[in-house]
């Protein structure tokens, strides 16, 4: 039986390192993107490229009927598998001071990553339990652990998944299933571009912006089987930046 790892927002950037990364690691990729199909087969090739197969799925995971549907879709015509790493990599950002901040951006910003945090893995949850192992690992951020000015409702989010993850990791440590998030400080994507870069660098102690396989590599470990006795918790990958 092959194994099946579901990496959302998998289509650039740290999605996309994360899929190729797992995809080493022996798993077969879904890759869920929402507008890119072009960056999408990409990835999918690079996965191919390192000897693993995969789906592309497409979804917004902020809709919970629209994300529903795809993975029943999957399951449905896969009955003999099922998705055994979950990483919620999905998220979007809309930074404004709250004071100026409009109503659809602190939804949208929620929406999308708490909610998505919850649509895409409530429904995986069942066939994860009955088969008594699965990995489940969320991005959460720097942000999310010490609140950062002009993002109230990104890290609002990103706290969010921290502490839910914490209570499902409790809820189903028993089932040999972890919870875990990991919280990237600057990662170099499309998310970080336009930032002043050589400002911010002066505040982190390795005096760079990470890079996308810094982040997959921690997510992989989070992932394989040697992090069994990890779970409920929250590895930063910030170069010092916070601790
Ligand atoms: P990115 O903007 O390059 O990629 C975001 C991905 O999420 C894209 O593939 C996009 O299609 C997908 N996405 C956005 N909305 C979606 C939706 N509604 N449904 C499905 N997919 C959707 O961003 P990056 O930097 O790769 O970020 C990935 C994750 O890491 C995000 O959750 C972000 O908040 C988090 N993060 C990034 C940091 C950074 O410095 N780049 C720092 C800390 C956390």
């Amino acid at each position: 039986m092959a194994k099946y790892a579901l990496v959302t927002g998998g289509s650039r950037g740290i999605g996309r390192a994360v899929a190729v990364r797992l995809a080493k690691a022996g798993y077969n990729i879904l890759i869920n993107y929402v507008s890119r199909i072009g960056e999408a087969e990409k990835t999918m090739a690079l996965i191919r490229e390192a000897g693993q197969d995969g789906e592309i799925l497409q979804f917004d995971v902020a809709s919970a009927e629209e994300t529903r549907k795809a993975l029943e879709g999957w399951q449905a015509r896969n009955p003999e598998e099922y998705i055994e790493v979950i990483v919620n990599n999905a998220g979007i950002r809309r930074d404004n001071i709250m004071a100026l901040m409009p109503e659809d951006d602190w939804n949208r910003v929620l929406q999308v990553s708490l909610g998505g945090f919850f649509n895409v893995t409530q429904p995986l949850l069942a066939p994860m339990m009955r088969r008594k192992y699965g990995r489940i690992i969320s991005m959460a951020s720097v942000s999310g652990l010490m609140g950062m000015q002009g993002q109230a409702n990104y890290s609002a989010a990103k706290a969010g998944i921290i502490s839910a993850s914490k209570a499902l990791a409790k809820e189903i440590a028993r089932k040999n299933i972890t919870v875990n998030c990991v919280a990237p400080g600057f990662i170099k994507t499309d998310m970080t571009e336009g930032l002043d870069e050589a400002t911010l660098c002066r505040n982190i102690p390795a005096g760079r912006f990470g890079t996308v396989e810094e982040v997959a590599d921690v997510v992989a470990f989070l992932a394989s089987p040697e992090a069994s006795y990890v779970t409920g918790n929250v590895i930063s990958i910030n170069g010092g930046l916070y601790t």
